[in-house]
């Protein structure tokens, strides 16, 4: 059995197939029947200071009516070391769930991924992307996982008896196969000038002015994603030569066969940046949205009026259209975030996810870097959140004296609609 299907991945994939005796006695300890498998990317080379963000399709991945119980990865080099972040700098990684029809495979099977995330907001007739459950607009956030800098200290594990539910023959259409891609967005920082203002892609360090597709920028646009993209390069101090090298973004994905105890969980991505162009709430569509992903925080001092001068609260208010139990839960920041929370309607804290910066040397526990995110993980119904229930989103950032620019706000969440008692009754 082979999950490899081609030459580079077969002699560096490692596949652990952990296949005991099933657990008897419990369905809520999967443990025992969990599978994991190890997989790389294709490489990507990177010098100091250029910026690579590529898409990769058809990835290796668990075939079959499964139930994905995590998913992680982190940036390794040919030998398959961690490469530490003040060297590469993991802007984000994303996995994304699409169907390939069967038939155009034969035909085409290149076309333009940027045309699909960013200027279309559908696949082309051959491929549909199977977003993820909410909230953004289209495309956007629409990932199945999403993580950044903080990738190796983040538990993704998702608690029995859930799990989120991929591959059942019976959803995918005619026709067509389930397919994963991924995303990797990476940053040599080897080098650069100015490392925080690279991770934080602002723009003069990139010398970029227009966008990848020629659009000028506004010249208040100090930075961010329009600055950082693929084949960029960040301002090198004067003379600075170091080699080229190849990367590979290493994954990991742990999943179950699906069974009649695992319980389905939604995944919802809400950006704090969000605001609803709609007033009716009782039925918003995703087009309803408006996610810009990314943010500028101010430096200190700049607004006399705010309360806590150093202190950087950004808030939106969202409604949860169907009531649901809170399951897993994990906030996206960047370099100056200091937390995340979510809050029901009637102020109550669903969930609180914290930064925690690293403080060393070694990959994991980089100094001034996010190396983890901390997660929420309730008792399995005791973190309800009701029809129609406007939540809460806040991100809070230390501005200093300089400000940050292409900060994230992002809070990732599983929930599920039915709790293991109320299952096949
Ligand atoms: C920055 O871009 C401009 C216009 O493309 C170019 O003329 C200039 O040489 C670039 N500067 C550097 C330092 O690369
Ligand atoms: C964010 O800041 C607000 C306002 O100061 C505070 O009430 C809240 O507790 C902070 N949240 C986190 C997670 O730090
Ligand atoms: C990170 O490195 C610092 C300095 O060496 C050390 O004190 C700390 O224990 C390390 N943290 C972790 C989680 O390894």
């Amino acid at each position: 059995m082979s999950f490899a299907t081609n030459d580079m991945v077969i002699s560096m994939a490692i596949l652990f197939l952990v296949l005991l005796t099933p657990c008897s006695s419990s369905f809520w300890n999967t443990q025992n029947k969990i599978k994991t498998a190890v997989h790389y990317s294709p490489g990507f080379e990177l010098g100091p200071g250029s910026v690579s963000n590529r898409y990769y399709y058809d990835i290796e991945f668990p075939r079959g009516h499964v139930a994905l119980k995590g998913f992680n990865a982190e940036v390794v080099d040919e030998s398959g070391n961690s490469v530490p972040l003040y060297e590469t700098y993991l802007h984000h990684w994303g996995l994304y769930r699409y169907y390939e029809s069967k038939s155009k495979l034969l035909t085409d099977t290149r076309y333009d991924p940027h045309r699909v995330l960013h200027v279309s907001d559908s696949f082309s007739n051959s491929h549909i992307m199977i977003r993820n459950s909410g909230m953004c607009q289209g495309n956007i956030l629409r990932f199945y996982y999403g993580i950044g800098s903080e990738t190796r200290g983040t538990n993704t594990d998702i608690p029995d008896p859930f799990g989120i539910e991929i591959g059942n023959p019976a959803e995918v259409p005619e026709g067509y196969e389930e397919k994963w891609f991924l995303n990797v967005h990476a940053i040599d920082t080897r080098g650069v000038e100015d490392k925080l203002g690279c991770t934080e892609c602002r723009c003069d360090l990139y010398n970029v002015t227009m966008n990848e597709y020629g659009i000028p920028l506004s010249p208040s646009y100090e930075g961010g994603l329009n600055c950082c993209y693929d084949q960029t390069q960040c301002r090198l101090r004067k003379g600075f030569q170091a080699p080229k090298r190849t990367l590979y973004l290493r994954y990991i994905v742990k999943w179950i066969d699906w069974d009649e105890y695992a319980i389905p969980v939604k995944i919802y991505v809400f950006d704090v940046t969000d605001t609803l162009k709609t007033s009716d709430t009782s039925n918003i569509a995703s087009s309803d949205h408006d996610c810009l992903i990314e943010y500028k925080v101010d430096p200190c001092n700049s607004d006399p009026k705010k309360d806590d001068e150093c202190v950087d609260v950004k808030r939106t208010r969202l409604p949860m259209q169907k009531g649901v139990y809170f399951v897993y839960g994990v906030a996206h920041q960047h370099s100056g975030g200091i937390g995340s929370t979510l809050y029901g309607q009637d102020g109550r804290v669903i969930c609180t996810s914290m930064p925690n910066y690293g403080s060393g040397d070694e990959a994991g526990n980089e100094s001034g870097y996010i190396v983890g995110m901390s997660t929420c993980y309730p008792k399995p119904g005791s973190v309800k959140i009701f029809d129609g229930e406007k939540l809460t989103l806040e991100s809070n950032y230390t501005s200093s004296t300089r400000s940050h620019t292409g900060v994230m706000g992002i809070f990732y969440l599983l929930v599920a609609e039915q709790l293991p008692h109320e299952h096949r009754t």
